[in-house]
């Protein structure tokens, strides 16, 4: 009986930290669909991103010539992204608006978005992005479901459409009261396109070491298959 008690007492040590973990998950985060390897996807992102974001906020470790890594021809890289003439590819992403007049505007500073997604994680971008709804009782008229009384207006909104929150507690779910441009499969898509991109963006060089992690990969294989072969032919004789 006392062993079994004692085995009650272990479990429930070990389930404690579990437990504490589901009750405080009260966010709960889609699974980003963030695919580094799909340099068209990035690129949509990269669109996306000046032409949506850097209005406010700035990317300042980021070069547009970096944007070559996606498979951009400087061409493109001015082209499509609507460069203005003086912005030479080898500076970084500036911010439109200066950071005084944007914390003047929505009462915080649009952080930096270089490395966001270390920050903050693939899933939380792309959750976030997804889950602005409307909200009389806000000056920007913009609420958010894992960013509580966020200071960011949905610059999206004419893609996603408009949502509503309903519902209390665990409950509450996020519904489409006003379509957007985009079908909600589509805009799902354009904010994974976004979300790679800024993952990209955080770390240029994950493309490179993916490569290089491959190399490695297939040269310890090599490498196995070499010494096994070699513990066979030394054990031959002795056997
Ligand atoms: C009109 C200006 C404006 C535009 C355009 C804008 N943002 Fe923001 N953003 C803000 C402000 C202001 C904040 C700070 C919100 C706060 O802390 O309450 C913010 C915060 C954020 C945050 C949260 C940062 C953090 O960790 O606290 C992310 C992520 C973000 N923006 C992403 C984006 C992306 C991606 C785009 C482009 C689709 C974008 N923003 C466009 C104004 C803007």
């Amino acid at each position: 009986m006392k062993a079994i008690n004692k085995l009650w007492m272990l479990a429930l040590l070990m389930a404690m930290p579990v437990l504490a973990i589901a009750s405080g998950a009260e966010v709960h985060l889609d699974k980003a669909p963030v695919n580094l390897k799909d340099q068209v996807s990035l690129q949509r992102g990269a669109k996306l991103f000046t032409s949506r974001c850097l209005a406010c906020h700035s990317a300042s470790y980021m070069r547009y010539n970096r944007l070559q890594d996606i498979g951009m021809t400087e061409e493109q890289i001015k082209k499509d992204l609507e460069l203005p003439e003086d912005v030479k590819l080898g500076s970084t992403m500036q911010a439109a608006m200066d950071a005084n007049s944007a914390k003047l505007a929505y009462g915080v500073a649009p952080p930096d978005l270089s490395v966001i997604a270390r920050s903050r994680s693939a899933d939380w971008l792309y959750t976030y992005l997804r889950s602005f709804y409307v909200d009389s009782a806000r000056s920007t008229g913009w609420n958010n479901a894992i960013f509580p009384n966020v200071g960011m207006p949905h610059v999206l909104s004419d893609m996603q459409g408009e949502q509503a929150l309903k519902g209390e507690g665990h409950e509450r779910k996020l519904e489409l009261t006003a379509p957007g441009s985009m079908k909600p499969a589509e805009y799902d898509s354009a904010v994974a396109d976004l979300t790679n991109y800024l993952v990209f963006m955080g770390e240029p060089a994950k493309l490179v070491r993916y490569d290089l992690g491959l190399i490695v990969l297939g040269f310890l294989s090599i490498l196995f298959v070499l010494v096994y072969a070699l513990k066979k032919e030394i054990w031959k004789d002795l056997h």
